[in-house]
């Protein structure tokens, strides 16, 4: 669940900020216009096919005073590109000793025979596949056509002209999806979770007062089988067991001695020394506990963790006498679990062990009752404080 959740604040952040980057950095893109100069020599028509250009009309002349002519020129900016053009201006060379007498729809500036015209604020912008007109009138002393023009442009890009913010739109458009996705089907989900939450606990306190049972049969071992189940639990844990192993030897370590409902009061309650019978008497609750949970399948392993939890890694133990890693692994941990327990626990006959005689009982035991791989474990899990406060939590 944290790595699923986990997984989703870690898509949230990489769209904010991915979404972050490719607008600022676009932001700063079309902060910076790109602008473009252009020189005209020989005018082109109005049906040109060129994307920018000026057609420049000397519409007519007439004599004005007797050393000068009026000449009226009507200019027309042309942009045949999808994209708005802004901040234009136009370099026009006049005939040798021209002046302006009047202009309309421009700025000007005349240095020389080179007059400079610049939009004005209401026609600034030459919008997509539109037009521009401005014009003057110029006296000279003589008629001539003018040739030489140059024009600058700013071409005013939008978010859509960018590949960059269409892919990040596609991948958002995906990753919004995803998560999306994730949060309907938790919301459907969670009514079913719920459901298996309440049956999970059903479950798990349906064993334990069972359990609970089980121990009050014997005084001396009050909470025995709960702690059993909680020591083999984390030591499945410890041997980094599957998930569902580790919860599964949880309810196997709970029930593991079900057969003692079988062994006389008298024999299991006995203060004193067990006579050789009596002691047989006891080690039948391994196979009765089987016998008892043979139908149980619902929980696989359960009879073989009460039928097998007094084997002995040498091969010494009871009921079957099996050897080593013929022994289910399952029981070898309950097995380690079980005589932690039984030697952390006071007994009417003696009381617990110090966690030294504890750590030196397993060492000693180890590879003899039990196996090698599982005491390592406990004795990591003693040295951990978690594992003694954890059992508190549960
Ligand atoms: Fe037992």
């Amino acid at each position: 669940m944290f790595k699923k959740n986990g997984m989703i604040v870690f898509l949230i952040g990489a769209v904010v900020l991915l979404n972050l980057c490719v607008y600022t950095y676009l932001e700063y893109k079309m902060s910076t216009p790109v602008t473009m100069t252009m020189k005209q020599d020989s005018m082109p028509s109005e049906d040109s096919e060129e994307d920018f250009f000026i057609t420049l009309v000397h519409s007519k002349d007439w004599p004005e005073g007797p050393r000068e002519h009026g000449i009226q020129y009507d200019a027309v900016f042309h942009n045949n590109t999808g994209k708005d053009l802004t901040n234009w201006s136009v370099r026009i060379k006049l005939p040798k000793g021209a002046r302006i007498s009047d202009s309309w729809n421009i700025e000007y500036e005349l240095d020389g025979p080179v007059l400079t015209v610049r939009s004005m604020e209401h026609n600034s912008i030459v919008e997509a596949e539109n037009i521009q007109s401005f014009g003057f009138i110029i006296m000279c002393p003589v008629i001539e056509d003018i040739t030489d023009i140059t024009y600058t442009f700013d071409i005013v890009y939008k978010l859509t002209d960018y590949k960059l913010f269409r892919f990040n739109i596609v991948l958002t458009f995906i990753l919004a999806t995803v998560i999306i996705g994730y949060f309907i089907a938790e919301y459907r989900i969670a009514p079913v979770k719920r459901e298996n939450e309440e049956d999970k606990s059903i479950i798990v306190q349906t064993m334990q007062t069972f359990s609970n049972f089980i121990d009050t049969k014997d005084p001396n071992t009050k909470g025995h089988s709960m702690r059993v189940a909680y020591y083999s639990k984390e030591l499945a844990k410890k041997l980094k067991l599957p998930d569902r192993d580790v919860e599964l030897i949880y309810y196997i370590a709970l029930l593991h001695d079900i057969g003692k409902i079988y062994i006389p009061d008298e024999i299991l309650n006995k203060p004193g020394r067990l006579t050789g019978d009596e002691r047989a008497i006891i080690e039948t609750h391994a196979a009765k506990g089987a016998e008892i949970l043979k139908d149980f399948t619902a929980i696989d392993g359960i009879a073989d963790g009460a039928r097998y939890h007094h084997e002995r890694y040498d091969g010494k133990g009871y009921p079957q006498g099996l050897k080593g890693e013929n022994i289910p692994f399952l029981a070898r941990i309950i097995g380690v679990a079980d005589s932690y327990d039984a030697m952390s626990s006071d007994r009417c006959y003696r009381p617990r062990l110090s966690k030294e005689a504890i750590v030196n009982e397993l060492k000693v035991n180890s590879g003899k009752q039990f196996d090698p791989e599982v005491v390592a474990c406990m004795l990591e899990l003693m040295e951990s404080y978690e594992f003694y406060t954890g059992m508190l939590d549960d």
